[in-house]
């Protein structure tokens, strides 16, 4: 991965603004390969295509590469992340970030790691205080309603942070540098090992309306479990219409002066 990010890598676009390069590839086959071959009756699910039916009950999630865009273009905020399913049950996932390094690991009913140290999520009681991370998928993004929801957490929180790399959000509420995460239109490879990571940090996990989340529904919120309540009370309001800070008027004299 090294050596593509030093030769800047190019891409090519699956969809408008969804870029795929050779190392998303190269890390897929990679990975892949090495799944078969040690577990030749695992189930996989890949990003790029890997798919493979497998005759147990065990189902491998892979996104060789996440966080495309950034890698791209140089910029150096992406990972690779696995997880493991075994009968519809989420029990190991990894998420790597090589630029720091730093490995995240989770194990159900094992706990969540950094580095072989144990993680938890942050202490922070009220939204005021927090500092949350958003994403914005590449593909349908004018229909992505998520603008409204990023204005109303920027004005009642510390900030939104848009990293790019949605499994490192995940790892990030779950060892406390960032107290919530929501993201519409995930895909399952993006939030397997991250869903995981963070309730075994001890963290939330819900839809966007408070209902529960699985791999197949694609809107996700996580936080440390003490603002879900205040969270889920503006998301409510958001999508009733209701803005509790109203977007700023564009005045001729930009910068609002
Ligand atoms: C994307 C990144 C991004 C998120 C998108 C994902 P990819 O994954 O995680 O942060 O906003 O929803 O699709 O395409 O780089 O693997
Ligand atoms: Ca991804
Ligand atoms: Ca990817």
């Amino acid at each position: 991965m090294a050596h593509y990010l030093e030769r800047k890598v190019g891409f090519e676009l699956k969809a408008d603004y969804d870029l795929v390069t050779a190392a998303d590839r190269a890390s897929e086959q990679l990975i892949v390969e090495r799944l078969r071959s040690h577990f030749p009756t695992h189930a996989i699910m890949a990003e790029e295509g890997g798919a493979y039916a497998g005759s147990s009950n065990f189902k491998w999630y892979v996104d060789p590469l996440d966080g495309t865009t950034n890698f791209a273009h140089g910029y150096p905020v992406f990972n690779v992340t696995i997880a493991l399913e075994q009968g519809g049950e989420l029990v190991a996932g990894v998420i790597y970030d090589p630029t720091r390094p730093e490995l995240f690991a989770a194990e159900c009913g094992g706990g969540a790691y950094l580095n072989n140290r144990r993680i938890r999520v942050s202490a922070v009681e009220r939204l005021n205080d927090a500092l949350t991370s958003t994403g914005f998928p590449s593909r349908k993004r004018h229909q992505n309603i998520n603008i409204h929801f990023y204005h109303q957490l920027a004005m009642a929180t510390h900030g939104v942070r848009r990293g790019g790399a949605a499994a490192l959000d995940f790892a990030y509420v779950a060892c406390g540098r960032l107290d919530a995460f929501w993201e519409f239109g995930l895909n399952p490879w993006d939030m397997a090992a991250g869903l995981l990571m963070v309730a075994e940090a001890g963290g939330a996990t819900s839809d966007m309306r408070g209902g529960s989340v699985t791999l197949q529904s694609p809107h996700v919120l996580v936080d440390n479990g003490l603002i879900h309540a205040e969270i889920l009370d503006l998301f409510g309001e958001i999508f009733q219409g209701r803005h509790r800070f109203p977007m700023p008027q564009i005045v001729a004299e930009a910068g609002g002066k």
